[in-house]
């Protein structure tokens, strides 16, 4: 079991309901994950979030933590840039207390830098730690399910968003948003948890539901849930890559690259695996899963040919 201030500040990062379309997974537990009413989101994430409400004394302790996170994610920032958008407008969608929108202005000089969560909590703490490093920044509490997003038609350069969508009950209405917002030939980078990854096959199928017994009687979709962003999140599923890609496609996105991210506690478990592929109580998509993995010249595990085995899918797209 992971301790629990290291699994509220990780975002290890699931099919899914656009437009009430069912999921195409051959695990029926997906199916399981019906809407929730958004207030409840709006409730979890106020209480809840990636620092733990922690304040900051200084930019340098807000910079090294920023760090520090990143550096939980093999790949994550190279994945998922904060550097290389100098005079671009950015939207930071969901961006909680700040992680990322502190990455922005720091590491690049963006000409509008635009933050966007249902947390008023988590807007109140990226603000006083935003303050912290002198930036000029643009904070606003808004549910995409309730109406519009407060930004024009046509005014992004960039939309990120890390954490966030798997998260949503309904994707449709900020895919939506997040496209309109966006100049015609402005990118998307977004994170979403990646289903053909270690958490998914080693950590929850095998560590947790059998040798653990934890959420033992769930399907893996329902078990995945409850292993990510604290037990009673209300909301986390995780996405097979051409899956994710067909929901965002419907919005006016082209796919640019995909890549995934592989966190250190994954990687700290895969020495478990020889035990997990020997327990035939293991169910065979798992046990394949992790049979079939190889390595790259960063001892990395992949699933398939470039594409790694982690819980961060991190995608970018083109508005077309
Ligand atoms: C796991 S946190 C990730 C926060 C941040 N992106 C990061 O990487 O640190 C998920 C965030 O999504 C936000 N969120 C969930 N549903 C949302 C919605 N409908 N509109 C805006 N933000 C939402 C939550 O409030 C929370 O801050």
């Amino acid at each position: 079991m992971l301790p629990t201030w290291l699994r509220e500040r990780l975002r290890p990062r699931p099919p899914s309901h656009v437009n009430g379309d069912p999921a195409p997974s051959p695990d029926p537990a997906d199916r399981t994950l019906e809407a929730t009413d958004p207030g409840i989101v709006e409730e979890y994430w106020t209480d809840h979030n990636v620092t733990l409400h922690r304040t900051f004394a200084s930019a340098e302790d807000s910079l090294a933590d920023f760090f520090w996170r990143n550096d939980q994610y093999y790949r994550y920032i190279e994945l998922m840039p904060v550097s290389g958008f100098d005079g671009l407008s950015v939207l930071d969608f969901g961006c909680g207390p700040g992680y990322d929108l502190v990455g922005f202005s720091t590491q690049s000089k963006p000409r509008r830098l635009v933050g966007i969560d249902v947390s008023r909590s988590s807007l109140a703490e990226a603000k006083a730690r935003l303050e912290l490093h002198g930036a000029e920044f643009e904070l606003f509490h808004h549910d995409v399910a309730n109406g519009p997003l407060p930004i024009a038609d046509a005014s992004i350069d960039l939309v990120h968003s890390s954490g966030v969508l798997h998260h949503m009950p309904d994707m449709a209405p900020a895919l939506s948003e997040l496209r309109r917002v966006l100049k015609p030939g402005g990118s998307a980078q977004f994170m979403v948890y990646h289903r053909d990854s270690l958490w998914v096959h080693l950590y929850v199928a095998h560590e947790r539901q059998i040798l653990q017994q934890i959420d033992a009687g769930l399907g893996l979709a329902e078990a995945f849930q409850k292993s990510t962003d604290g037990p009673n999140c209300p909301i986390s599923r995780s996405y097979r890559q051409q899956e994710f890609i067909e929901c965002v496609s419907k919005f006016g996105f082209e796919i640019e690259s995909f890549g995934v991210a592989v966190s250190a506690w994954e990687m700290s478990l895969l020495e478990k695996r020889f035990a997990a592929i020997m327990d035939a109580r293991l169910p065979r998509e798992s046990r394949e899963f992790l049979a079939g993995l190889r390595f790259d010249d960063r001892n990395l595990p992949l699933a398939r040919e470039g594409v790694h085995a982690g819980i961060d899918g991190c995608y970018r797209f083109r508005a077309v």
